[in-house]
């Protein structure tokens, strides 16, 4: 079904410059877009604010799972960079705590609910295509050694 959200500027649509050639890490990530605009959309809409509060731990559960199966592909490439990207990983979900927590009572405004989506996308989003871009380079050299 089409509507004008559909439209909207705050909408994240994958495409394969995000691929990290690994099919079940891209479909994880594009998952995670899914739920983004699922919680954009919730904001744009004014939908209540319990249904906006269950797309955030929506999105933090997500966060929580899809990171651990990136630790684990580390550790089994021993990827020398899993400390430092692992922190990252752990920052995040912290900020993700803090917005959901900020948003236990219902006398949120608007502009802060907004401010909350963005952020959240931002986050996940820069992430995913800086940090995660990384493994990508080096799982493809890995398993494209230079001949
Ligand atoms: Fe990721
Ligand atoms: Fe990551």
């Amino acid at each position: 079904m089409s509507s004008a959200s559909d439209l909207s500027p705050w909408r994240l649509d994958w495409d394969e410059s995000m691929s990290v050639g690994i099919p079940d890490i891209d479909a994880q990530h594009q998952h995670f877009i899914e739920l983004v605009n699922e919680l954009n959309k919730c904001i744009l809409w004014r939908m209540p604010l319990p249904d906006i509060r269950a797309a955030m731990s929506a999105i933090y559960t997500d966060a929580q799972q899809h990171f651990s199966s990136e630790e684990q592909l580390f550790k089994e490439w021993q990827y020398p960079e899993t400390h430092i990207h692992a922190q990252i990983h752990a920052q995040i979900l912290q900020v993700l705590s803090e917005i959901c927590d900020r948003f236990k009572f219902d006398d949120s405004s608007e502009y802060e609910l907004i401010d909350a989506g963005l952020k959240i996308k931002h986050t996940l989003v820069e992430h995913m295509l800086t940090e995660d871009m990384k493994y990508r380079d080096f799982f493809y050299a890995q398993t494209n050694p230079a001949k």
